[in-house]
């Protein structure tokens, strides 16, 4: 895995609290820098306020990549995913997280910590982290996605 790369933010509710744990300790093995914004404990929490510190802090650029992690993953990536600038994607193999990075440029990664076991959890963070967006004609579907939210912002 690349060493020096930019920091990671990431956040979990209590559902995937464990496996938080885990990926952080994960990602500061290989000297990635990691900005945890919680849950700290496996004390109920509501997910959408851990998933907008993330996508907020994403969204803004002040993390280029962020991993979010729930029980299944899927409200996490609601929340995210309504943040302009951030794609989000729930992976739960291997093939699905290389092809966020190649095809979608996804900037938040998503996990669901009651689907998926740890190894494979730590497997899809490491090829997530080390595939390159293709670019090209997937950059021009990209751009798609930022004329959505302009469209809503004009008919506001
Ligand atoms: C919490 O019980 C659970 O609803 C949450 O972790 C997540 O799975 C929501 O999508």
């Amino acid at each position: 895995m690349a060493e020096n790369r930019t920091p990671i933010v990431i956040g979990s509710d209590h559902a995937a609290y464990a496996l938080k744990e885990k990926i952080k300790a994960f990602l500061i093995e290989r000297s990635i820098d990691v900005e945890d914004v919680g849950c700290y404990s496996e004390d109920s929490v509501d997910y959408p306020d851990v998933g907008i510190k993330v996508a907020s802090m994403v969204s803004s650029g002040k993390f280029e990549q962020g991993i979010l992690m729930c029980g299944t993953g899927i409200g996490m990536s609601m929340v995210a995913n309504k943040f302009p600038h951030v794609r989000a994607a729930l992976c739960a193999d291997i093939f699905s997280a290389i092809m966020s990075r190649r095809h979608n440029n996804s900037n938040i990664l998503v996990l669901g910590g009651r689907v998926i076991g740890d190894i494979l959890a730590m497997e899809i963070v490491k090829v997530w982290l080390e595939t390159p967006f293709d670019g090209g004609r997937h950059q021009r579907r990209l751009e798609k996605f930022d004329q959505i939210n302009k469209d809503f912002t004009n008919k506001t």
